[in-house]
């Protein structure tokens, strides 16, 4: 059914799942210092431990192996290699990350790192964060450390996962760390994290790293609610400033007009030669699908009865979107890349019963979402991975632990893993179509 050639896996991020927050000479991230504001995080967890991942890799990657999976995308935590996010590294933190590679080596087991899934130095964030352009010469640093130390060694190396949500959760309405919330201040440090991702590539590429190199969006097709001009205007402009505000920068090297239009760009400062700095090539896209956006200039839109029901995090199960947004980017950006489905998942508020998960919901997810992916491969699109958001239930960001993604359950108290029927029919998919 897929090409013998195509990834499949699963993907997990630091912060959700490494825990080990001080240990080893890790310094803090904007992370730690959000989660223990007060008041930040639904069930006032963090992620101190959360799956204890960085002692436990070992065994966790024993249990990627066993889901018959050949590739797992993973994230390094900036401040674990580099306590401040600039000046010394610190070789304990590049050990870990070492010793998960050496596991997935002898399991062959594909590595995908993400250089930077939310977690920024406290010590950087000290000095401005994604605000202070300086930050984006750190980050082409530290990208060039770590490929220089793992680029041979890994089948892809992301820049970011997800500005959009830095910039607009992170800094538009403070759901994210560091917690500011200020458009203005947002859209900068969007250009930031893309001046930032575009610095990346080249200090990558000036090492000859030989990793595929890219960068993860989450992206959403946008519906308008009614045929009318307006609401379809509006359709329009959520697409603008979500899909194609970081996608024409990287592929056309420039904003798209219609978000320009409608965005307070006052304080928006773009030094000449930034957009080319952006443009570089990339070997990948990754696109993280979850939900459609469902667009009115009524507000708050009246969603319609949604078919497939809705996840735990009430997001819209709505898998045709993933075919329509691929065939729209395939359309738009003739010089786009192979696409590697970097997340997809569901969140189910699932129950140990008899020890059995029966999480058959999930299944119908995912099954769902690669009928949807292999219609688009059907109609051209070159889509190379899939990865399941996520291997093992994880903190989930502002949601805690309350939010359950995983193809494992995880008891956080005694830190078992059980697989979910999702897993184990995961495993039985992939034996039979390995790719
Ligand atoms: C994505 C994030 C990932 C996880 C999933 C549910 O936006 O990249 O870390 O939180 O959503």
């Amino acid at each position: 059914m897929f090409p013998s050639t195509f990834s499949w896996g699963v993907a997990t991020s630091a912060y959700q799942i490494e825990g080990a927050a001080a240990t080893d000479g890790r310094g803090p991230s904007i992370w730690d210092t959000f989660t223990h504001r007060l008041g930040t995080i639904c069930d006032g967890s963090n992620g101190d431990i959360a799956c204890d991942h960085y002692h436990r890799y070992a065994e966790d990657i024993e249990l990627i192996a066993s889901l018959n999976v050949n590739a797992y995308r993973f994230s390094v935590s900036w401040s674990r290699v580099q306590p401040l996010g600039y000046g010394a590294w610190n070789e304990k933190g590049f050990d870990f990350y070492s010793r998960l590679l050496d596991k997935l080596e002898e399991k062959n087991i594909a590595a995908h790192l993400t250089l930077y899934h939310w977690d920024l130095p406290q010590g950087l964030q000290d000095r401005g964060g994604w605000l202070n352009r300086e930050t984006t010469e750190r980050f082409a640093d530290y990208a060039a450390e770590v490929a220089r130390r793992f680029g041979h060694r890994v089948a892809s190396i992301a820049t970011h996962n997800e500005p959009w949500c830095t910039a607009n959760l992170g800094y538009g309405n403070a759901q994210f760390a560091p917690g500011v919330a200020d458009t203005a201040l947002s859209i900068q440090v969007s250009h930031h994290l893309l001046l930032s991702h575009g610095l990346a590539i080249q200090a990558m590429r000036a090492i000859n790293c030989p990793a595929k190199l890219g960068i993860v969006l989450n992206q959403w097709p946008a519906t308008p609610a009614t045929d009318s001009a307006a609401d379809r205007a509006e359709a329009e402009w959520e697409y603008a400033r979500s899909v194609q505000w970081f996608m024409d920068p990287i592929f056309k090297g420039r904003y798209p007009q219609k978000a320009l239009d409608r965005m307070d760009m006052e304080k928006f400062i773009v030094h000449p030669g930034d957009m080319q700095s952006i443009r570089q090539t990339i070997d990948f896209l990754g696109v993280n699908y979850y939900f459609r956006a469902f667009v009115s200039t009524e507000q708050p839109p009246r969603m319609p009865e949604a078919e497939l029901g809705y996840s735990d995090m009430g997001w819209e199960v709505y898998p045709q979107g993933l075919t329509s947004l691929l065939l729209a980017l395939r359309e738009e950006y003739p010089a786009l890349p192979p696409v590697y489905i970097t997340e997809n998942g569901m969140a189910v508020a699932d129950k140990i019963e008899d020890g059995k998960i029966n999480d058959e919901v999930r299944i119908r997810y995912v099954e769902s979402h690669l009928q949807a992916m292999r219609a688009a491969m059907d109609r051209g699109v070159d889509v190379q991975a899939y990865f399941y958001w996520s291997l093992l239930d994880n903190f989930e960001w502002n949601s805690g632990y309350a939010k359950r993604f995983g193809l494992v359950y995880v008891d956080y108290a005694s830190q078992q893993r059980t697989l979910k029927q999702s897993a184990i029919w995961y495993r039985k998919l992939l034996a039979a179509d390995p790719g």
